[in-house]
């Protein structure tokens, strides 16, 4: 007989950081979903706090706090803050991140130290801030889920993102090393492409690419990651740590990078694809089209896509 209350959270307190939107509102929702109250922990404080209220109407307990993850006194105050109204901390999302993409020949230094500061060291620093509470509380343990990408095991988008996300998985096989001790659990889990306002100008010849590439073929939605993240937040990853998760619909196993075939449609339709994202870029204010494209939101990721895909404007 199964055992689901394996993947039962129905008690635990957990935060998320880039909450407001994207992959980590859909990490807050999986966690809510097994029963968590979540905490949405972000710098927009117009689109966090409608998070935050959009959980406690499914039902779970949820505030927002305002927290720049790259600074450390923001990210400790952010945890106490947490605590003060939960009592405790049990799962800590680390998964606020940007990408500023372009050419490395021309990359500004700032560039280059904006993402960085943001994808590793503010996962550090919240990483960090968890575990202290963690080991403030009885029985002392915890879980640590960080947002990495694919982009750490391939070559993608550009040095600073790529090496920023390689060092998150590093970090979290270290730190999952040092950590166990506690019996805290630190694992990763890497995405594809995946249909976030990051990507809200991508056009839709680019997601028809992406399709023809990846082997189960349909971009990934932030719904997609809902298994991995109540997996790794729940007992039935006691015994796992210092993984790296992907979730990716097998794009990284497509080595030939040629189109694939398929004899049966994909499990998710181009128009279930952008529910999520339509969700996202109504919260944020953001026109879009019938595809749910805004050209103006992150135009560079457009670019940078269809430079690598040959594709003409
Ligand atoms: N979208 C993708 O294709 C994709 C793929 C793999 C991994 N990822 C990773 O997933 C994570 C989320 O990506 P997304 O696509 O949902 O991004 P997004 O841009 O849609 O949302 C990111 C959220 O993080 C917040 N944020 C940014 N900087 C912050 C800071 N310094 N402190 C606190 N909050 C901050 C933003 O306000 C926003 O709400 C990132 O780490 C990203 O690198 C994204």
């Amino acid at each position: 007989m199964a055992n689901l209350s394996l993947f039962d959270l129905t008690g635990k307190k957990a935060l998320v950081t880039g909450g407001a939107v994207g992959i980590g509102r859909g990490c807050a929702l999986a966690l809510a979903q097994a029963g968590a109250d979540v905490a949405i922990v972000d710098m927009d404080a117009e689109t966090g706090p409608k998070t935050a209220e959009e959980l406690k109407a499914g039902g779970v307990d949820s505030l927002f706090v305002r927290c720049d993850v790259t600074k450390k006194d923001q990210v400790q105050d952010m945890v106490r803050q947490v605590v003060e109204r939960f009592g405790r901390l049990d799962i800590g999302v680390n998964n606020a991140g940007i990408g500023i993409l372009g050419a490395d020949e021309e990359l500004e230094q700032a560039d280059w130290d904006k993402v960085i500061d943001v994808n590793l060291t503010g996962a550090y620093l919240c990483a960090q801030a968890e575990a202290q509470q963690f080991l403030r509380q009885e029985p002392i343990e915890g879980k640590i889920v960080n947002i990495a990408s694919m982009s750490a095991t391939i070559s993608n988008c550009n040095a600073s993102y790529n090496a920023s996300k390689a060092g998150v998985v590093q970090m979290t096989k270290m730190l999952a090393a040092e950590w166990g001790r506690f019996n805290i659990n630190v694992n990763c889990i890497s995405p594809s492409y995946l249909l976030t306002p990051m990507h809200a100008s991508t056009p839709v010849m680019v997601r028809e690419r992406i399709r023809e590439l990846t082997p189960l073929g349909y971009v990934e939605r932030p719904e997609d990651l809902f298994g991995a993240v109540i997996f790794l937040a729940t007992a039935a990853s006691n015994y796992v740590t210092g993984h790296d998760l992907m979730v990716d619909g097998g794009h990284t196993l497509n080595a030939w990078l040629t189109p694939l075939t398929r004899d049966v449609p994909p499990r998710v339709s181009p128009e279930e694809e952008i529910i999520q994202l339509k969700h996202d870029l109504d919260a944020l204010g953001y026109e879009y089209d019938a595809d749910g494209i805004n050209p103006d939101v992150h135009p560079e990721v457009a670019g940078a896509f269809k430079a690598a895909f040959g594709i003409e404007d």
